[in-house]
């Protein structure tokens, strides 16, 4: 069964085609950063017209890397949502249309789900059950993952998701979009304890976060340090933050395998592409026989392949495929509805 796999929900455009037997075919992505960058952040309206232009020549390069051809294609899963209205529109409208020309049936996919499961795209995958501390750009949760669609939300950011923190504190210290992976890079070159700044949530009990109280205090370090930023404290500032927040984001992850009783983690969403959390928590697995899994780099952030791969993984779960031509996207939407226990 061949899938081809269409993500469009932010500000990358990602083509790919997952076989059920032989795995990942091929994937292209484009990405917009060097577009949005020039106005400091995502503009949806221009997202959505660079989506269009993208869309069809990247089909084409997938479809010639994997070797394939229309006809190839048995059904076309695409980001339904959440994300940005107009920029899943566009993905979904050509999905559906495609699908509708050859003849075949989509699969509306949750980025999310694509997120959750985008590790076992890996050549060493975990196995279900498993933790998921999923940390992208608008989410921020802890999940017990049982299987395909059998989800359990344990704790979830109660403010700024996680990336979303990166990317704030980026910009208080004068970092260009997009602030997360370049503030991280920064904060390597940084020295630790120079500075120091709240854990926000670590002693709360339960599994929950809040991050939006430390891109306040990188504010107040800011404006303490007055009009001009010099390198070194725009290094230890962004050390000081990456320290805080992988603290936090580390120790609630083990106490959620403690509390659960499983063994395995699963790291997906851009903040997963994280050099110091990754250490981190590789070092806790070591010392407590744990195991963390992660995407490859690449499907850290958004791309074709982990949406090719939920719609295959949904269809082979019992979820039907629909038949092309109506749609909706839905760019609110929890993961929770797609649990069957609806937790
Ligand atoms: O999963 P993703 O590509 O998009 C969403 O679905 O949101 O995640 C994007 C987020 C951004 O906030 C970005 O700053 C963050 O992931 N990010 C990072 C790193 N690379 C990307 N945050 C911390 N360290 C990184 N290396
Ligand atoms: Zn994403």
């Amino acid at each position: 069964m061949l899938i081809l796999g269409v993500e469009s929900s932010c500000d990358e455009t990602g083509i790919a085609l997952y076989d059920s037997a032989a795995g990942l075919l091929s994937h292209a992505l484009h990405s917009q950063v060097a577009m949005h960058a020039e106005y400091g952040g995502v503009v949806p309206e221009l997202a959505s017209r660079d989506h269009i232009r993208r869309v069809v020549p990247l089909l084409r390069e997938a479809l010639e890397r994997a070797g394939k051809s229309l006809s190839d294609i048995d059904a076309v899963a695409y980001t339904r949502g959440p994300g940005l209205a107009g920029a899943l529109l566009v993905g979904c409208a050509f999905a559906e249309a495609l699908a509708l020309a050859i003849g075949k049936p989509t699969i509306p996919v949750h980025h999310l789900e694509g997120h959750l499961l985008s590790p076992l795209l890996s050549s060493n995958p975990p196995t279900f059950p498993f933790v998921a501390l999923l940390v992208s750009g608008g989410h921020t949760q802890l999940m017990k993952v049982t299987g395909v669609g059998e989800y359990e939300l344990l704790g979830e950011t109660l403010d700024d998701a996680a990336g979303e923190a990166f990317d704030k504190s980026a910009k208080l210290l004068g970092l260009p979009y997009p602030g997360g992976a370049l503030l991280s890079k920064l904060a390597e070159t940084g020295t630790p304890g120079v500075y120091e700044l709240p854990r926000p949530m670590l002693h709360s009990g339960d599994l929950n976060f809040s991050f939006s109280g430390l891109k306040t205090a990188v504010l107040t370090l800011v404006r303490e340090q007055g009009a001009v930023l010099d390198d070194a404290f725009k290094a230890n500032a962004a050390r000081a933050f990456q320290e805080a927040i992988v603290e936090v984001l580390v120790r609630k992850s083990l106490k959620a395998m403690k509390q659960s009783g499983l063994k395995q983690l699963v790291v997906a969403g851009g903040v997963g592409a994280n050099k110091q959390l990754r250490a981190t928590l590789d070092e806790e697995a070591k010392r407590k026989r744990l195991r963390v899994y992660y995407p490859e780099l690449e499907f850290c952030t958004d791309n074709g392949a982990m949406i090719a791969l939920a719609g295959c993984l949904r269809l082979q779960a019992g979820t039907p495929a629909k038949e092309a031509g109506v749609f909706a996207v839905q760019p609110r939407w929890p993961l929770m509805d797609m649990s069957v226990s609806g937790k």
